[in-house]
């Protein structure tokens, strides 16, 4: 009976702090942040013309150039690290990871990058590419690195940077001499507005499944939005699936619809790659629709809450993503170029719509 009476208060304070947790945002995994050394884990296979030691003999220095390039210039800008991220998964959404994002418009038409979702994709990003290409070609005496595979490298360094886990890429990607359509770039690159089922959509006509677009979506733990992206959400009506307090937030930084600011797409830990987002998506505190929705849909909630508990889980699942992401339609052995400026296509290739225009002609026994 004493003893029952003296463990009471001891069962009672358990009680309150059962309690006190299950009421309380759900907080970040205990687990030690760690890096992922994703080699003794299961990859995806390498695509055909694809290897890790690609360069060993052309530019053995190449995977040690970016990655002294992408220190430095991060520890300076961290906003850098997501501009890098965002500009390969840009470029492997839409016709394959080809470098093809990079190249200025031309005479035959607009490029990809006057497509609405690449409008706000970082300058100082594609500089970094141009800045690293250069540092590349003197240092391997010639065009030897493509500009997909600068892109690919960049952006895994961008993640090791900032936090995250290491993965490694193989290399071997060819450049297109070709940009992809406008309407190509809008049909490849889901909307923020898009739900689970539009998102999965697109995800799985380029070979990637739930897990995939869970993981993926994490690249949402750094960088920013402009509230174009998001304002939609807030105006004429809240979304009432943002909880209140972070929509207190949302609203200060985009008090009224047509405001030009920009906030961070993690507020937990805007600068650090980590599994946060995910607990930010918990707690319904998702910046857009498209990552708000992967908790409310029951195809993808169960990833997110164990990405939420388990940062390992995450690293794990990106590093495996990110390595099938990087392979959607590669170029390799002949096909394609390496550019030497990778803003440009190299010099005498024919554009597109004149190989469309000579064939039209033909067909039609003009020449
Ligand atoms: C799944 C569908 C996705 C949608 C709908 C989406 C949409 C967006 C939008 C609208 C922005 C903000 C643009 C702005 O307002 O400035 C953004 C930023 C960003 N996205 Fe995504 N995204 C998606 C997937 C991804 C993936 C797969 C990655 C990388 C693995 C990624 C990485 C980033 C990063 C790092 C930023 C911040 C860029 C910066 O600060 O410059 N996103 N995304």
């Amino acid at each position: 009976m004493d003893r029952a009476r003296s463990r009471a208060p001891l069962l009672a304070a358990a009680a309150i702090l059962l309690l006190a947790m299950a009421s309380a945002p759900l907080a970040a995994t205990s687990e030690p942040e760690e890096n992922v050394d994703n080699a003794s884990l299961q990859q995806p296979p390498v695509a055909p013309g694809l290897s890790f030691d690609f360069y060993r003999r052309s530019c053995p220095r190449a995977e040690t150039i970016v990655r002294d390039f992408v220190k430095d210039a991060v520890r300076r800008d961290i906003g850098l690290a997501a501009g890098l991220l965002r500009l390969h998964f840009h470029d492997c959404f839409v016709q394959g990871c080809d470098a093809s994002v990079l190249l200025d418009g031309s005479a035959t038409g607009p490029g990809e990058q006057q497509a609405p979702p690449n409008l706000t994709l970082r300058p100082s990003a594609f500089k970094a590419i141009n800045d690293i290409r250069d540092r590349l070609e003197r240092e391997c005496r010639g065009p030897v690195v493509s500009c997909s595979d600068i892109l690919a490298l960049a952006a895994r360094d961008s993640v090791v940077f900032s936090g995250g886990p290491s993965y490694p890429v193989p290399l071997g990607r060819r450049d297109s001499a070709h940009f992809a359509t406008p309407q190509d770039v809008l049909s490849g690159l889901p909307a923020p507005s898009s739900t689970v089922p539009g998102l999965l959509n697109v995800v799985r006509r380029i070979g990637l499944d739930e897990a995939d677009l869970v993981a993926l979506s994490g690249g949402h733990t750094i960088g920013l939005a402009h509230c174009s992206s998001f304002e939609d959400r807030l105006f004429p009506r809240p979304d009432p699936t943002i909880s209140p307090s972070f929509l207190g937030q949302l609203k200060n930084t985009c008090p009224a619809k047509g405001v030009d600011r920009r906030r961070e797409l993690d507020f937990r830990t805007p600068n650090r790659f980590d599994n946060k987002y995910y607990v930010n998506l918990v707690n319904r505190e998702g910046l857009f629709v498209s990552d708000q929705d992967l908790f409310t849909n029951g195809a993808t909630r169960n990833i997110v809450g164990r990405f939420a508990q388990s940062q390992k889980d995450f690293f794990r699942q990106f590093g495996v993503s990110m390595v099938k992401m990087g392979q959607i339609n590669v170029l390799t052995g002949s096909q394609g170029q390496i550019r030497r400026n990778c803003s440009a296509r190299n010099p005498g290739t024919v554009p597109w719509s004149d190989v469309l225009v000579e064939a039209a002609a033909e067909s039609l026994g003009l020449f």
